[in-house]
């Protein structure tokens, strides 16, 4: 949350104390009071407790739970059958389960309540809500990858109590379900992988009525069935208890990493006590923390319920497909294999344990082997991140607030004169009129247009806030159609929900509502979001939801939304829903002309990724925030949305010179590259940084427009494959025990560049970890490094970003400066070639025009650049479509004006030229090659000026 800090009390003797405490401790600090730990929510106390009794019964405590082999049934891929809860001798409950095996090589369990499922229960307090448990999430996240496995073949075998599977692509995959006690084991080549109900925490509270005191005979505890109390509100709960619970073993897995969003190591801690550990499960329940904390298991704005297992061999995942409120356990133990052992290099089993509110079980197991297996996977599932359009990934600058159009063209034209690249400007809140969303401050935004217009001319672009609380104010038109419409959410007594925000009293749209989606779109029209033009973009803020007023600064879980649902089933996927209507609504805003939307995202769950980017929240101006940065990025990275950034400076408070240096520094690589600063921060636009830093600034700015093409090849990636853009040291070398928890350095793409942003204070060299026994240079002045499975000591004075090139590369970037990115569009290329142990090198390009949807037709360029035996080739990767023509005529004129080959054999030396051959050409021409010798520990390089091949053409360059 963003409000001010209170004003101290006014009492000067009790200043003084505050101020004398303030002296000793940082003044700012989450309210923990404002936010549950796992013992103070009833479902996550619960289900722990459960947890406990289990392990401390040991191997005499039995799960109630049992398949009834007499009802499986084997078709198409999925096995279904009636999972039996044992309640008592006389009680059991009938759950419904299948598992899917997928032809992707995933397995999908789902189990659901039959009682349920036929609405044959009572709900409480008159209430109408749905009586179902909420099957729904798979419509927002779901987007393919369901087929069904057309190889996997049944083994029942009721009498030994098992039922295999073995399935996969290869057939080298198997699931092994127990009956009773109900358990799974997932086994790729014979290993076991990923076992689940292990530990006997599988848990599915089932419906039931409430009986008076005198009735229940039940000897668990009650007091949080029912109703729960937290702060100020009352949880009406009209369905009791119906929380889900589930334990998932990675057997031999020592590091398990996801499961975002929470400020920790990218290697998540265990959380059951002890020494370095957490005390509380990592909490997912996207929330609108104040200030909040570091090295902290707390829930933030997002949540994505993915985790990968990591070992030496073997990759594995979970996606747990719950929108509720959810808690996730981590205890590591030593292998059972060996309990006895205590060798340095005993393998390690790590234990998670899963707990929902509400919904159904849905979990999907991912067999891997390899990290790059699970992001493909994964994405084939939820979607792989959006291609944005090019301005996105340039330089976003941003505040709170940008006070005038005025002011606003002002920063513009400052940006100018100190030749500072930028595409975006930014404005927060205040442009609106009284906080109504799609209107414009008459007295401080009088000329909207003038202001995008003046944008225009450099090619950039604006970003406005639009929230999702809408004022409630009768003559707001908004307003009006959001109630008259029936397009808010209700809370629990079936009126539209009313609570505080920004704008005061607040209604809330329910994204959840199909009517919903072209209502929002029509907001965004130009003849309603009058003032608005096609270079205004849109940034989703508050969308938890958060409410000021609310229990935990959100809505009350029961409120209801379109279909009947609780909050409280849905809470993870309200803020994606909105930025899916957002997104709707900004592709057709260009008439006849569909864009590629930018819309920015605070709150998120798995399939964000299709329509936003990400950013971190309310961050602080410390040296920590910078550093938490770098694993909260990456780890949103291999959780499938890699577009994510955060606040450059720190949103809260005043950064130090030295601290907002380095910030630009380690912002370069975010994807998500974007400076923001609170409203009561000074101002801090690069250009009113004094020197040396603003020299220091702007080159880092730049370093990221030279490297764009970079970027954007690892983007296109990402929107086919998943893979990470900066991706951690275990997923470039997943064999590499040294380097799994490695998460303060980390690799754009797979271009071979490794950066190691300095997020120290007053420290003035880094050690980067090397993994291979490659060289890798430095970008700036080739020195060489290498020594496999060491830190090297790399020098890092303030004007310094630690970067390195692995050997074996081909990293193509553009080195003129331009005002924007867009400007650039047909500048040519410099390609920078840094050779392997075999004397080799390869990279790939992807170019497009950066802004419609022709690419899905062809329109763009891919090629592959290799080098190998002294020959440098381009080779084109790209498939032809309707557009490919048109679009390879628009950049037939873009070249490539320079190659950089750096540590060249000596025998270059004498080199004067290479031979040029482009495709089509008549004859072979010569461009001159320069080497330069360099001594002290820095590789000689050689420069070819000028070859002037196309960079959408076949050719070949001789050396
Ligand atoms: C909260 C956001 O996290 C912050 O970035 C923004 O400046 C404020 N809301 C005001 O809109």
């Amino acid at each position: 949350m963003t409000r001010n800090k209170a004003v101290p009390s006014l009492a000067v003797l009790l200043s003084l104390v505050v101020l004398a405490a303030c002296l000793v401790a940082p003044a700012w600090a989450v309210k923990h009071e404002n936010f549950k730990t796992c013992e103070q929510s009833g479902f996550c106390k619960r289900n722990r407790a459960f947890a406990d009794r289990a392990s401390a019964e040991g191997s005499s405590w039995s799960s109630p739970y049992e398949l009834d082999p007499a009802t499986l049934s084997f078709q198409d891929g999925q096995l279904s059958g009636m999972l039996v809860k044992n309640v008592s001798e006389h009680e059991k409950v009938q759950l419904p389960l299948t598992i899917a095996f997928l032809e992707s090589g995933a397995a999908r369990l789902v189990v659901d309540e039959e009682r349920r499922l036929k609405g044959d229960i009572e709900t409480r307090h008159g209430s109408k809500i749905n009586k179902k448990r909420y099957d729904e999430a798979e419509k927002w996240v779901i987007v393919g990858g369901l087929e069904g496995s057309k190889t996997a073949t049944l083994n029942a075998q009721s009498e030994t109590g098992f039922t295999n599977v073995a399935y996969g692509p290869n057939g080298n995959l198997q699931a092994i379900i127990r009956h009773s006690p109900f358990e799974i084991e997932f086994l790729r080549d014979g290993e076991s992988q990923v076992q689940l109900n292990k530990q006997g925490y599988l848990n599915m509270e089932h419906w039931r009525p409430k009986l008076e005191n005198s009735e229940s005979e039940s000897a668990e505890d009650e007091s949080t069935w029912w109703e729960e109390n937290f702060g100020s509100n009352t949880d009406s709960k009209p369905r009791g208890p119906e929380s889900v619970g589930l334990d998932i073993t990675f057997p031999g897995f020592s590091h398990v990493f996801g499961i975002p969003e929470h400020a920790d190591s990218l290697s998540l801690r265990e959380t059951r006590g002890g020494p370095g550990n957490h005390e509380n499960p990592y909490r997912m329940y996207n929330s609108d923390v104040f200030e909040y904390e570091l090295d902290s298991p707390m829930t933030l704005y997002g949540s994505i319920p993915f985790m990968q297992a990591h070992r030496k061999g073997s990759s594995v995942g979970v996606f747990w497909l719950n929108a509720a409120e959810t808690w996730v356990d981590i205890v590591k133990k030593k292998a059972s294999s060996n309990p006895l052992s205590m060798s340095a290099s005993e393998k390690v089993d790590t234990h998670t344990h899963w707990i929902s509110e509400a919904g159904r079980m849905d979990l999907f197991v991912f067999l891997g082997p390899t990290p790059q297996d699970l992001s493909k996977t994964y994405g084939e599932l939820t979607g792989y991140t959006q291609l944005p359009q090019h301005f996105a990934i340039a330089y976003h600058q941003c505040r709170w607030n940008y006070v005038t159009d005025e002011d606003v063209k002002e920063v513009d034209a400052k940006f100018d004169k100190y030749q500072i690249p930028y595409d975006v400007i930014w404005l927060d809140l205040e442009y609106t009129d009284d906080r109504k969303y799609f209107t414009w401050d008459p007295l401080t935004f009088p000329n909207p247009k003038g202001m995008q217009e003046k944008l225009d001319a450099s090619q950039r672009k604006l970003v406005v806030l639009i929230d999702p609380h809408i004022k409630n104010k009768n003559d707001y038109f908004v307003s009006q159609e959001l109630t008259s419409k029936g397009l808010a959410v209700l809370n629990k007594d079936g009126e539209v929900y009313d609570g505080w925000c920004w704008p005061g009293s607040s209604n809330w749209v329910d994204c959840f509502n199909p009517a919903a989606v072209p209502w929002w779109n029509s907001l965004h029209k130009f003849d309603k979001f009058k003032g608005s033009m096609p270079n205004l973009f849109i940034w989703n803020d508050m969308n938890e939801p958060s409410v000021f007023n609310g229990p935990e600064t959100t809505m009350p879980k029961d409120n209801i939304h379109y279909g009947n649902w609780e909050h409280r089933d849905v809470h993870n996927i309200n803020g994606l829903t909105l930025v899916n209507a957002t997104y709707q609504a900004m592709l057709e805003r260009k008439k006849g002309e569909l864009r590629r939307p930018f819309v920015l995202t605070r709150s998120y769950f798995a399939g964000s990724q299709r329509t936003s980017a990400m950013w971190t929240g309310d961050n602080q101006a410390t040296w920590g925030h910078l550093a938490a940065s770098l694993p909260m990025v990456l780890n949103n990275g291999i959780a499938g949305f890699p577009f994510a950034g955060a606040d450059v400076g720190g949103f809260f408070h005043n950064p130090e010179k030295e601290l907002l240096a380095r910030w630009y520094q380690a912002g370069i690589w975010y994807p998500f590259f974007r400076a923001h600063a609170h409203i009561d921060t000074r101002r801090r636009e690069p250009y009113l940084i004094s020197e040396p830093y603003r020299t220091i600034i702007t080159q880092a700015i730049r370093l990221r427009y030279q490297l764009l093409p970079a970027w954007y090849t690892a983007f296109h990636q990402a929107s086919v494959n998943g893979t990470p853009i900066v991706r951690p040291q275990y997923y470039v070398f997943p064999e590499d025990e040294e380097g799994f928890a490695i998460d303060d350095q980390l690799y754009l793409g797979d271009t071979g560049l490794l950066a190691k942003p300095v997020v120290q204070e007053n420290t003035f060299t880094t050690d980067i970890y090397i993994a291979d026994d490659e060289k890798y240079y430095d970008y700036f002045d080739y020195t060489i490094y290498q020594g496999a499975g060491k830190r090297h000591t790399v020098p890092a004075p303030a004007e310094k970003i630690p970067l390195l090139i692995q050997g074996g590369h081909i990293i193509p970037r553009r080195d003129r400066p331009r005002r924007s990115s867009t400007l650039m569009r047909w500048d040519p290329y410099t390609l920078v070639i840094t050779l392997n142990k075999d004397s080799e090198a390869e990279g790939t390009l992807y170019v497009d025009d950066g802004e419609t949807f022709d690419y899905e037709r062809g329109g763009y360029i891919h090629r592959r650049f290799r080098y190998q035996d002294s020959v440098l080739s381009s080779e084109d990767i790209a498939t032809k479509g309707a557009k490919t023509a048109e679009y390879s005529k628009t950049m037939s004129g873009v070249s490539v004006e320079r190659l950089i080959v750096i540590d060249p054999p000596t025998s270059w030396k004498s080199k004067m030229s290479v031979t040029v051959m482009e495709d089509g050409a008549k004859t072979a021409t010569i461009a001159p090659l320069e080497y330069h010798e360099q001594k002290d520990g820095k590789a000689s390089y050689a420069v070819v000026k000028s070859p002037n091949v196309g960079i959408g053409k076949t050719w070949r360059i001789e050396f």
